[in-house]
């Protein structure tokens, strides 16, 4: 039997010659992988899946807090008052925690802070759908991160990870999202592994699918130990995958098989 580490190392060894790079090239959004007819599911607000999530989110942004504020208090009635460019410029470096704050992190501060509310687990299905929401509410805003000195550690942290092969097959995300988008593995056509369209729908599982969901399940997908949710390790992954998305428009809630 033909062990996967060989079946890959024959898959992979050749076209590594031809190694090629995101930067450059043309930044490609994921939804540019997609069959038409899930385009245009994606598109369509009234089609797209995703947007059940959206309306729970904001039903929750918009729902009374401990202290009988809601979110809506301060940032307008459906979000009126954010500046959208500011929600595309996530994560950011926060100056009292010492670290970067991804929107998960900044809207649980703010219903912490500001609601009295309990926080929310990373990444639960309640704090996922209020992300849902407000990256909708930035859907066309154009990413922009940009990493400051303080951010900087943090960036390179993320690169350092997304460049580092582990797991008993020996695979990076470089290897599948930067040598390799375009060609197919597994029926699937591999994209260049963009964050712009989290959180997203996916038709297979019928859920939405967090951006640090989605990578533990590539972790997986190669047999690597995942790093937990909400860690260190994938904040600055995070970091990383949106700073090198940048100029590509947020799609939230994107659709994906
Ligand atoms: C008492 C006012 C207040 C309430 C209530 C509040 N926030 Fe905020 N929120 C802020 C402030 C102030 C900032 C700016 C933080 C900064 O720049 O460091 C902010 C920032 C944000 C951001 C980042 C984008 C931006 O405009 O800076 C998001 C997203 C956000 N809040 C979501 C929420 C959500 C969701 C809730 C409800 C759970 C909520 N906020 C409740 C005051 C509030
Ligand atoms: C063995 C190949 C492989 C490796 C290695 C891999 N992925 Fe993926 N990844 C996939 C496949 C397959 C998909 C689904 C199709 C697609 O969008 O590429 C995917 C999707 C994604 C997406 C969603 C893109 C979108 O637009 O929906 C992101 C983000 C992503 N991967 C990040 C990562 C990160 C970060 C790593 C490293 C921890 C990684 N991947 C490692 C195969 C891989």
């Amino acid at each position: 039997m033909i062990n996967n580490k060989k079946l890959l190392a024959c898959v992979f060894l050749l076209p590594v010659l031809f190694l090629n790079s995101v930067t450059a090239r043309d930044l490609k959004s994921g939804s540019e992988y997609l069959t038409p007819a899930t385009r245009e599911m994606q598109n369509d607000e009234f089609a797209n899946p995703g947007m059940t999530a959206v309306e729970e989110g904001r039903i929750e942004f918009h729902r009374a807090g401990v202290n009988e504020k809601t979110c809506a208090t301060c940032h307008g009635e459906n979000g009126s008052k954010f500046d959208l460019k500011k929600i595309a410029s996530y994560p950011v470096y926060n100056k009292e925690y010492e670290k970067p704050f991804t929107l998960q992190e900044q809207i649980n501060f703010c219903g912490e802070e500001y609601l009295d509310n309990v926080p929310y687990v990373y990444d639960c299905v309640d704090l996922v759908e209020i992300e849902s929401y407000v990256r909708y509410l930035a859907r066309g805003e154009k990413v922009n991160v940009t990493i400051t000195e303080s951010l900087k550690p943090f960036y390179e942290k993320g690169k350092k990870i997304y460049n580092t092969r582990y797991g008993q097959m020996n695979m990076a995300c470089n290897v599948c999202h930067d040598q390799f988008d375009g060609q197919r593995l597994r029926g699937q056509v591999l994209s260049q592994g963009h964050s712009n369209g989290f959180p997203l729908y996916r038709l297979g599982s019928g859920k939405m699918t967090s951006l640090h969901g989605r990578i533990k399940e590539c972790f997986r997908s190669f047999r690597a130990e995942p790093f937990f949710l909400g860690s260190e390790e994938l904040i600055s992954l995070e970091l990383y995958l949106h700073a090198r998305g940048n100029g590509l428009a947020i799609e939230t809630p994107a659709v994906r098989y």
